[in-house]
């Protein structure tokens, strides 16, 4: 079923729907066939609709096919692949394999790769967080890390996760204290920028990335500010992603989100969803998977409205392999895709409001 008659059931007071016509004029007037969301997100004037893609699922052939299906999804990132227990497990012995399984096969089938991530508090290998380090030798292995593995993928990636989630969700959105923070100082950030401007090649879109950040509220502000002293003092910084994690019932309005991306593209840099999901607190039901629908379509429309938001990604698309339910036990059914391969209210939501800016 449709959502769009369900999405028209639903309390204002719940989810703010934008307001019909969802129309912007794109001057593709041939009637639309069937497409998928890549498809239609391109024809609506994105760069892409893209999907995360997890190594622990890459023997179901389902999975693959809608996963490498470019019509559905124009780009990839890899869940897991990329980040630094994977690619650096002992210290200067790289390691691409789980990497490599998600991005080979994305650019056999044309989809681009956003790569995910360089820097970031969680999933580092024991070597690294298992001893005392002094600042120079962390800067080093930092500048190493990030030469060797943006070698690796010189030719793959349109952007690049440089520094993720380095901001505490505290009331004054201090910075993270994690062994970053602990042994460089909040250096660290402009330092893995500066590397990664150095060795990925030449116009590869560097971005910083978070949660929490899709209102204007303290911690986007406090990314605004980085941003702004990066511009100041020409630290490279191309992009703000917004993770866009999502719960029914909680999540930012249309008109939230767009003032967010607003708040990053006046500072001179694009944005992007970059890990989009919306949970529903479960027993699941057709109400709730309608209104995880309308913050889906709130979401793409508030990034196709916004000035310099490139494209979306879904953080998975098969929920089964979502993250939410071993993270926020009781929640789940986060994706677009059923457990069964049925497409979900959400994904025709998605796809419905792209076709209304044809
Ligand atoms: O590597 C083992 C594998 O050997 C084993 O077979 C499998 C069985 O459960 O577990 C595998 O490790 C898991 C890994 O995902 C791969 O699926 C880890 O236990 C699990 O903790 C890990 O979770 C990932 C999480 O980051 C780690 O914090 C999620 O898949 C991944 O979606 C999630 O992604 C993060 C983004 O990078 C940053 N933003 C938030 C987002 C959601 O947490």
């Amino acid at each position: 079923m449709k959502t769009t008659l369900l999405l028209a059931a639903l309390p204002a007071a719940t989810i703010a729907l934008p307001t019909w016509p969802w129309n912007k004029p794109h001057g593709h007037n041939k009637p639309l066939k069937y497409s998928g969301l890549d498809v239609l997100a391109k024809r609506a004037g994105l760069k892409y609709f893209g999907t995360a893609i997890d190594n622990v699922v890459l023997d179901n052939p389902t999975y693959i096919s809608i996963a490498h299906n470019r019509s559905e999804f124009g780009q990839v990132t890899p869940s897991n692949g990329q980040k630094w227990m994977y690619i650096e497990p002992v210290q200067n012995k790289f390691n691409f394999t789980l990497g490599d399984q998600i991005t080979v096969p994305a650019k056999k089938k044309g989809q681009l790769r956003r790569c995910h991530n360089f820097v970031w508090h969680n999933q580092l290998p024991d070597w690294l967080t298992g001893r005392n380090w002094t600042k120079p030798e962390l800067v080093k292995v930092l500048e190493n890390h990030i030469k060797h593995e943006a070698k690796h993928y010189y030719n793959d990636c349109i952007a690049w996760d440089v520094v993720n989630e380095a901001f505490e969700d505290d009331a004054v959105a201090s910075l993270r204290k994690d062994i970053w923070l602990d042994v460089i100082g909040k250096e660290y950030i402009e330092l893995a920028f500066k590397f990664a401007r150095k060795y990925t090649k030449p116009g590869t879109k560097l971005y910083y990335n978070d949660y929490a950040i899709e209102r204007v509220n303290n911690k986007s502000r406090a990314v605004a500010a980085l941003v702004k002293d990066f511009k100041k003092r020409h630290i490279p910084i191309d992009g703000v992603g917004l993770q866009a994690h999502y719960t029914v019932g909680r999540a930012p309005s249309y008109d939230e989100q767009l003032a967010t991306h607003k708040l990053f593209s006046d500072l001179g840099v694009e944005t992007a969803l970059t890990e989009l999901d919306v949970r529903i607190q479960l027993p699941d039901n057709a109400t709730l998977q309608a209104q995880q629908g309308a913050v889906y379509a709130n979401s793409t429309k508030a990034c196709l409205d916004a000035d310099d938001c490139v494209g979306i990604t879904v953080w998975d698309f098969w929920d089964p392999v979502s993250w939410v339910p071993s993270t926020f036990p009781g929640f789940g059914n986060a994706d677009i895709w059923d457990a069964n391969f049925t497409k979900k209210p959400a994904y025709y939501a998605i796809s419905d409001l792209l076709r209304s800016y044809d």
